[in-house]
């Protein structure tokens, strides 16, 4: 399992080595390559078309090349969001929760305008952002004209400079008013300071209705510049952060208690604000912005793990883990979308869907993936109730957690592997799945402060791409996740997802390896074989200094 020693590797491991002995082991290794085989082939360029529609079939064939953000992870100050009140230090009257207090995040909102221009530097074509919702309507049915000219302007902007928009609604965050944190225990039923959220028997329908009232606000504003949107980002994933395990705000923990009566009616009434808000983005978005035959193309982005059965440490072939890492992969890449297209939740969690959601059947143009990450699951232990399955996830590990495929591919800071084979594995099984389904990557990116790394994960992300294409997936952009640094929810600050890193002293963004390659990529619409040779393919990356003593850096103790 353990696939070590490349020779891209090996030569890193040289590094290590003092400089005579360096150059006594790549000279062995040359002489000894040419001695038995002749040089490999350049590997051949991938050239991308124009960027087309996400939906429809006239947009297959065209491939986007854009980055990805989220208002709440951006934007500067914003005492309306639950994110804000869930990370302000209890001292100044907030909850205290997570790593770091929001606060000013990038400074992204005062520089929305001026980071359109980091946008052009790489040629990109289009961006991906959220709009925030508490800025828009900072109390129910209130309604921040400021705000809507704020995102107007950025629209404008991205526009001139011909990058395309894509709106996500609902980016893991809400007003406060949605579902207040300091509040959860909603004494007193539904009011307009605090509807109780989702799953609530009164207030479940009154976020639902609400979000469709904020969708058709934005569509009927921004329609004739925008014909992309996102309803939900990773709606299982995030539901599972704030509702199962509470993590996020509004910080409940439905896994501790009654999984399939207190989690499945959140989801429900997610789902069905996705409907609702489907229906409302069509019906209120008139305008084909960009003429491609369609004035309102509305997906989701789904999250997709890589999931491979486990036991004691190690990958295992037992059935009952094999079963677990199905179970596992089922509610986790599937549930969602067999549920937006069947129109029928699966309430028990069984694999059999059973109860009709109005509105929701087939209610998806286009569907985002994101990946990041590979992890073990086992059915040896149930820690999530129901499902009888332990998966290996933010460091805990009770024996699910398996060694990386390559201890390069560990990530510290998040305490997972980035394994760039999983992207394949999940595009192949998803166009499977979901045949005539369009399908984006609209998110994908590693936490490092190694620009090569970066560089390594767009370029390799790209090939694993062009893989699926290869074989005929419906695959029709890549947006990277992230243009720059942000605040990366409960981790805080120290996560380093972007092209372009930020001085939190001066919020200067700085480019880096990873903005400079995929920059080249952009601006040529190709993957140059040098680029490839350079940073592609699937051996040992660039390590991460913090991970040299070793494995620590996954999640796991193996
Ligand atoms: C995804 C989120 C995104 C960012 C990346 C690292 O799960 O959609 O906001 O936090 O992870």
């Amino acid at each position: 399992m353990h696939a070590r020693g490349t020779r891209a590797h090996d030569a890193r491991r040289a590094r290590g080595l003092p400089a005579l002995a360096a150059l006594a082991l790549a000279a062995a290794a040359c002489s000894s390559e040419e001695a038995v085989a002749p040089a490999p082939p350049p590997l051949p360029d991938i050239a991308y078309a124009g960027p087309g529609p996400l939906a429809g079939a006239s947009g297959a064939g065209g491939f986007r090349l854009g980055a990805a953000s989220a208002a709440t992870q951006i934007e500067d100050r914003n005492p309306t969001t639950d994110w804000y009140v869930f990370t302000l230090p209890r001292a100044e009257g907030g909850l205290g929760r997570g790593a770091d207090f929001v606060g000013d995040a990038s400074r992204g909102f005062s520089k929305a305008i001026e980071d359109v221009a980091l946008l052009q530097e790489m040629g990109l074509d289009s961006y991906r952002f959220s709009v925030e919702w508490a800025r828009v309507e900072p109390q129910r049915d209130v309604i921040d004209e400021e705000a809507l000219a704020h995102y107007d302007r950025l629209l404008d902007a991205l526009v001139a400079a011909g990058i395309r928009p894509v709106i996500t609604l609902h980016h893991f965050s809400n007003p406060v008013w949605v579902d207040d944190p300091r509040r959860t225990d909603c004494a007193g039923g539904p009011g307009d300071d605090n509807l109780c959220g989702l799953g609530h028997p009164e207030g479940g329908p009154l976020v639902i209705e609400e979000m469709a009232e904020h969708a058709a606000l934005l569509a009927a504003r921004f329609g004739d510049r925008v014909d992309d949107w996102g309803t939900l980002n990773e709606p299982f994933n995030y539901l599972l952060a704030a509702y199962g395990v509470g993590v996020f705000p509004p910080g409940k923990a439905a896994l501790l208690g009654d999984l399939l009566g207190e989690f499945v009616p959140v989801l429900r009434d997610y789902l069905l604000a996705h409907a609702a808000a489907y229906r409302a983005l069509k019906e209120a978005d008139a305008v084909d912005a960009d003429r491609d035959g369609g004035a309102a193309d509305v997906g989701l982005s789904l999250s997709v793990g890589e999931w491979v059965p486990a036991r004691s440490h190690r990958v295992s072939d037992d059935p009952e883990d094999v079963a677990a890492r199905d179970r596992m992969a089922y509610v986790y890449n599937h549930l969602v979308v067999d549920t937006v297209l069947s129109g029928r939740l699966d309430v028990d969690l069984d694999g059999a869907p059973d109860v009709e959601l109005p509105g929701l059947r087939g209610a998806l143009d286009w569907l985002g993936v994101q990946y990041y990450f590979r992890a073990g699951v086992t059915g040896d232990g149930g820690l999530v109730p129901v499902l009888n399955l332990t998966p290996c996830v933010n460091g805990l590990d009770f024996g699910a957690c398996v060694p990386p495929v390559d201890e390069t591919f560990c990530v510290p800071a998040m305490r997972y592997e980035h394994h760039a084979p999983g992207l394949y594995g999940a595009l192949a099984d998803l166009g499977a799945r979901y045949p005539g389904l369009p399908l984006v990557v609209t998110e994908s990116g590693i936490a490092t402060r190694v620009g090569e790394r970066r560089a390594e994960v767009v370029v390799r992300a790209l090939e694993q791409i062009e893989r699926a294409r290869g074989e005929g997936v419906d695959v029709r952009g890549y947006y990277h996740w992230s243009l720059y640094d942000n605040f990366e929810w409960a981790e805080g600050f120290a996560p380093r997802f972007g092209l372009y890193t930020v001085d939190y002293g001066t919020y200067e963004r700085t480019a880096t390896k990873g903005a400079e390659v995929l920059g080249e990529i952009a601006r040529g619409r190709a993957l140059t074989g040098a680029l490839r040779a350079a940073y592609g393919g699937e051996g040992a990356m660039t390590p991460e200094p913090e991970a040299a003593e070793g494995f620590e850096g996954c999640s796991g103790t193996w």
